[in-house]
């Protein structure tokens, strides 16, 4: 099998291709603007073809390595929050446009495609557990520019489904909850303020002694997932036992990774105190509440809760996360404490 992953450096992507490389006899080729987190031993591997370039000038390389695949996986996005507010257009263009693209390729060429959605799609519905065929996509005024992310995701979302509808196409798509993990981000992108995932930014907080932001009042929940467990659910996808992944969309999230901004904040600076690092450089600048329109600007509007229902990818992948909340924080941040050493 021949897979094709545009974004293949990114946090998901250089996951799976060290997954699939270690485990299977399958062939990758990837795309990406960047390469830092792709290791040397990756790189020379026989069964991984690495371009080191951008999909939106690659048109013509990217439409061949469609033809040439088995099944694609794009999973080249802007997926940073305050990017959603402060480059809307930015993210319509990557995440929607340069995305429809891939996707009208996989259907002229008949390829498989198995797609990132989010779990952001499902925005402010109220539903306790959010299910893939039944719950509503519920997003916020135009004014709010945050939504731009959860309506691209949205429409391709249904692009992809008219093509099954209309014309066959066969497609997966995936909604990651908040998977966290090894490679999750670079520590320097936590300094510009905003510009990376809240796991990165408490860390980088709690690494620099600087008081963790808690915007308007940290209340806000979400469930995190531990990055294998979500490639290993991508695995199950991509092996498509029975055909049973033909077709459906399956949320990958770990509804017992369930925790409060508050929460979170207290259980990292709980597992960096017990760390011997905090011996030397002690975390003592606690949280502070920031307003989150002056946090992150007019454009947002979050979202009070967000819970997977995993039981159909229980049911058809038989999958189910494994890593508890715990160890996933613990092995985030001691990632990020080994990277910068003893400083
Ligand atoms: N990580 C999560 O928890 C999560 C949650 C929901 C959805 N997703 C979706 O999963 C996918 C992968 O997410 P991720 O966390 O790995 O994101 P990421 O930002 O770590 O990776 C995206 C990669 O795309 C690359 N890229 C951006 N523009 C490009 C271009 N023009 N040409 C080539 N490469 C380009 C980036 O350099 C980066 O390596 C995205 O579509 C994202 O929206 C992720």
């Amino acid at each position: 099998m021949r897979i094709f992953i545009p974004g293949v450096n990114g946090f998901i992507g250089n996951a799976l291709v060290r997954r699939i490389i270690a485990e299977t006899d399958w062939y990758v080729t990837g795309i990406d603007v960047d390469k830092d987190r792709l290791e040397r031993e990756l790189l020379t591997n026989d069964r991984f073809e690495f371009h080191h370039g951008d999909m939106s000038i690659s048109r013509e390389w990217v439409e061949f390595q469609v033809k040439r695949c088995d099944v694609v996986i794009p999973l080249a996005a802007i997926a940073i929050p305050v990017l959603y507010i402060e480059k809307p257009l930015k993210v319509f263009q990557l995440d929607f446009m340069e995305n429809l693209h891939i996707v009208e390729h996989a259907a002229r060429y008949e390829k498989r495609i198995i797609f990132p959605s989010t779990s952001e799609v499902y925005g402010m519905v109220g539903d306790a557990h959010f299910r893939e065929d039944e719950s509503n996509c519920v997003t916020g005024p135009i004014n709010k520019h945050r939504w731009i992310y959860s309506c691209a995701k949205q429409l391709l979302d249904r692009v992809i489904h008219a093509y099954r509808y209309e014309q066959g196409l066969n497609y997966t798509l995936f909604r990651p909850f908040n998977w966290t993990g090894p490679g999750l981000d670079r520590i320097e992108q936590a300094h510009k303020i905003g510009h990376s995932r809240v796991v990165t930014k408490f860390i980088a907080n709690i690494m620099h002694n600087e008081p963790i932001n808690l915007v308007d009042g940290g209340e806000q929940r979400r469930c995190f997932t531990y990055l294998d467990d979500g490639i290993e659910g991508m695995m199950r996808i991509i092996r498509n036992k029975d055909n049973k992944a033909d077709g459906e969309i399956f949320n990958l999230g770990n509804p017992n990774g369930d925790l409060s901004m508050r929460e979170l904040a207290d259980l990292l600076i709980g597992l960096y105190a017990a760390h011997p690092r905090a011996k030397k450089f002690p975390f003592t600048a606690g949280t502070r509440v920031v307003d989150g329109k002056t946090y992150y600007g007019a454009g947002y509007q979050d979202i009070p809760m967000r819970r997977p229902s995993i039981d159909k990818a229980r049911e058809l992948l038989g999958w189910e996360p494994q890593t508890s909340l715990e160890d996933s924080m613990r092995q985030t941040l001691n990632w990020f404490l080994d990277l910068d050493g003893d400083k």
